[in-house]
């Protein structure tokens, strides 16, 4: 199992951003390599490979959502302004004192911490505040935004707090196609003109980073621009473009199928268990210290297998729901119905999956 899906995120994109894309995370990886880091590593995939369930190393990348709001809408997306529904996490932001508290217990294991969840993390200042300390304890940080963003300061934001990579979220390149897959409030000049302005100012200071990477999720109603997008990423010295196959239920309609990811039949092979490594490498953290093993169900506090800003790390990882579903992994065929992790609805382990309410009102409203 490669620690980095690297052929499904690069799907589409041509040799010079494959390169780029491997070349960071390669580079990403050993500039953070320490020897706590290191060894830790090779506990984690020991543990890994042997399917122990209680374990003795720590997560060596995190995923923490610095805020759960967002000002767009985009169709798919849980982090969307849409007012939640009984059970569901409420969208709040996480404060720079209890990002500390998470660094303190995990900070000296973590290669990378990608800040974002559900939400837009260039929305609030305390972003950049997280980026700053976790980057002044070595760790390489990286977050996913809509640059959909009005500031005066944004640039020098970007380019003074010390991020590494900077994912920017943008679906086509005219207003009608942007809109269609990230709402009506969405505006793609702005966008594109603060990734100039940014790419202009850290080419005129000769910085290195942010590493700047176009995500273009791909649908039936604007991989016609595909190739506009590839030749905009050009002009504005864009690192590289990756276009994605976004999530979407399979009801979804035709407009949301492209010819580079079709609707097609599901065989018997798609239900077969896979592995999956993430209760071993990482973890999800909400805005609300809510942590999970993966953003799966996210929206559902019920689903978290602790909380971080409460309780201690350790005991979480090691605690009842990790351990059960570690077991899960190891061997799905082991599951008992008093087994009730987010792990024993999952696909990837075979699972007959739970289709969350909110997903189910999106389906109708199609
Ligand atoms: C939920 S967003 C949060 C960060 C930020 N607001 C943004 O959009 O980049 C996290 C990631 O999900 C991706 N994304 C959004 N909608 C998606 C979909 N339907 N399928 C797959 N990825 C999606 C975005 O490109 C982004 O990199
Ligand atoms: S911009 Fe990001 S967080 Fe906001 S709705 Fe779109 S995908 Fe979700
Ligand atoms: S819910 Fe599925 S993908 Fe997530 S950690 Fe569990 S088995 Fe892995």
């Amino acid at each position: 199992m490669p620690l980095f899906d690297f052929r499904t995120s690069t799907i589409g994109s041509g040799t010079r951003s494959k390169i780029t894309i491997l070349q960071e995370h390669i580079r990403s990886f050993l500039r953070h390599m320490t020897l706590p880091r290191l060894k830790n590593l090779i506990a984690s995939e020991k543990n890994r490979i042997t399917g122990r369930a209680s374990i003795n190393s720590m997560p060596f990348f995190l995923k923490i959502e610095s805020t759960g709001l967002c000002n767009l809408d985009c169709k798919w997306c849980t982090g969307s302004r849409r007012d939640r529904l009984p059970g569901e996490r409420s969208a709040g932001r996480m404060t720079l004192k209890q990002f500390k508290r998470i660094l303190d217990q995990t900070g000296k294991y973590l290669f990378r911490i990608n800040l974002y969840g559900f939400g837009e993390p260039l929305l609030f200042p305390e972003t950049f505040k997280m980026i700053k300390e976790a980057s002044s304890r070595n760790i390489g940080m990286v977050i996913s935004s809509n640059m959909n963003v009005v500031s005066d300061t944004l640039t020098e934001d970007i380019l003074d707090c010390g991020l590494e990579l900077l994912i920017f979220s943008c679906h086509g390149t005219t207003g009608k196609t942007v809109q269609k897959f990230m709402g009506n409030s969405a505006d793609v000049q702005l966008a594109l003109k603060n990734v100039e302005n940014l790419v202009k100012e850290r080419n005129r200071r000769k910085q290195r980073f942010p590493v700047i990477q176009w995500q273009y999720c791909v649908t039936g109603f604007n991989e016609h621009q595909m190739e506009d997008a590839r030749a905009t990423a050009d002009r504005l010295g864009i690192d590289a473009i990756r276009f994605i196959k976004p999530w979407f239920p399979p009801d979804a309609g035709d407009e949301w199928y492209s010819s580079l990811f079709p609707r097609r039949s599901f065989t018997r092979s798609d239900y077969k268990a896979q592995s999956c490594s993430w209760p071993y490498r990482g973890a999800y953290i909400s805005w609300d210290g809510g942590i999970l093993p993966c953003c799966r169900e996210e929206l559902y506090p019920v689903n978290d297998f602790g909380n971080v800003l409460s309780e201690d790390f350790q005991s979480i990882w090691n605690g009842d729901r990790y351990v059960q579903s570690r077991k899960l992994i190891k061997d799905p065929d082991s599951f008992k119905p008093s087994c009730k992790t987010i792990c024993s609805t999952c696909p990837v382990l075979g699972f007959k999956p739970t289709v969350p309410q909110w997903e189910q009102n999106s389906q109708q409203n199609t």
